[in-house]
């Protein structure tokens, strides 16, 4: 090969390097992390992007060369020159990936394992998904209980997800680690949060009508004020206990419903705004609806939508004080 051609296919290289280099820095792919995890999770991912370059740069030269020295003359209809091969090169082109795939393979299989450990003293939380809802409970005496999953920074914690219909994902993007929550079975997430600030849980299984609407705010905070907010939830105590309005919130009814007290207006579910009680009372109307979904579907909606568990996953105050909280808020009222 003479040196010209070295020099050119040298520079192919480098060009095509330059341009994937920034495809790869200049577009955001990942979001910014917050947590130790997904620390570990965007090294693999330059890791494996830098590998990725180097051998595009070298296919990229290769092929650019070829076309531009190798072209065929227009009306040129001869055969190629035979070619056995090059035993020498296959074993490189060989042999080079299998070495670049073990050691990505090595690499990411540290990460997991580092990912999935919490240490000797993680603190644990309770997930528990539903259609459209997730429930946080945390340890301690209060046994709280909340919708918004409120973290200390630079604490292992351990979650472990449960649901009660369907499959669920919990995934924040901040945190990188997903994880199914599986009815039936019981699974576990370890986070371990770097940064104070606002995010959100996002459910990304599939999981019914109001999938889209499956999101849980997410607090990451200082010692004190985590304790402070636990000691508020088990103090008010019974805020889940008592308040409608919590419960509708925590439940996730505004997912589906459209309901202006709450302010919210989705409409895969009915308006529940002004509820027509069929010639029942109204609460007792609400009540059935609740816990019994089917047992009248408003015409224009589709029965088996509406889980049919909350009879089961609220207590019974809480259905009174959700029944009180819908009656109290209808419109003709
Ligand atoms: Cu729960 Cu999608």
């Amino acid at each position: 090969m003479r040196r010209g051609s070295i020099v050119r296919i040298t520079i192919y290289g480098v060009l095509a390097g330059i341009a994937a280099s920034l495809v790869a820095v200049l577009v955001p792919w990942l979001p910014t992390s917050a947590s130790k995890e997904m620390d570990r999770i965007e090294f693999t991912f330059w890791f494996t992007t830098v590998i990725c370059i180097g051998v595009f740069s070298i296919v990229a030269a290769a092929i650019i060369y070829s076309i531009l020295n190798f072209r065929v003359q227009p009306e040129d209809e001869s055969d190629g020159p035979p070619i056995h091969g090059h035993t020498g090169l296959e074993i490189v082109w060989t042999a080079v990936p299998a070495i670049l795939v073990t050691a990505i393979s090595i690499v990411s299989a540290i990460v997991l394992a580092q990912n999935s450990d919490a240490g000797p003293n993680p603190l644990r939380i309770a997930v528990t998904a539903q259609q459209f809802a997730w429930k946080f409970e945390y340890p301690g005496e209060g046994k709280v209980v909340s919708g918004e999953l409120v973290l200390p920074v630079d604490r292992p914690v351990k979650l472990t997800l449960h649901s009660l219909d369907v499959i669920h994902s919990f995934w924040v993007p901040e945190f990188g680690q997903k994880s199914d929550a599986v009815p039936g079975i019981e699974t576990t997430l370890v986070i371990t949060p770097t940064k104070k600030g606002a995010y959100r849980v996002i459910c990304t299984e599939l999981c019914g009508l109001g999938h889209a609407t499956m999101r849980a705010p997410v607090r990451v905070v200082g010692q004190a004020e985590y304790e402070k907010f636990l000691a508020d939830q088990a103090g008010g105590g019974t805020a889940d206990e008592t308040s409608g309005e919590a419960i509708f919130t925590s439940a996730g009814c505004g997912g589906c419903h459209a309901f202006s007290p709450a302010g919210s207006d989705a409409e895969v579910g009915p308006s529940l705004d002004n509820v027509n009680p069929r010639g029942k009372p109204l609460d007792e109307f609400l009540r059935e609806s609740i816990e019994d979904p089917n047992a009248f579907v408003e015409s224009g909606y589709q029965p088996d939508v509406m889980p049919n568990t909350f009879g089961k996953s609220l207590t019974a105050k809480q259905l009174d004080a959700l029944v009180q909280y819908l009656v109290d808020g209808q419109k003709g009222s």
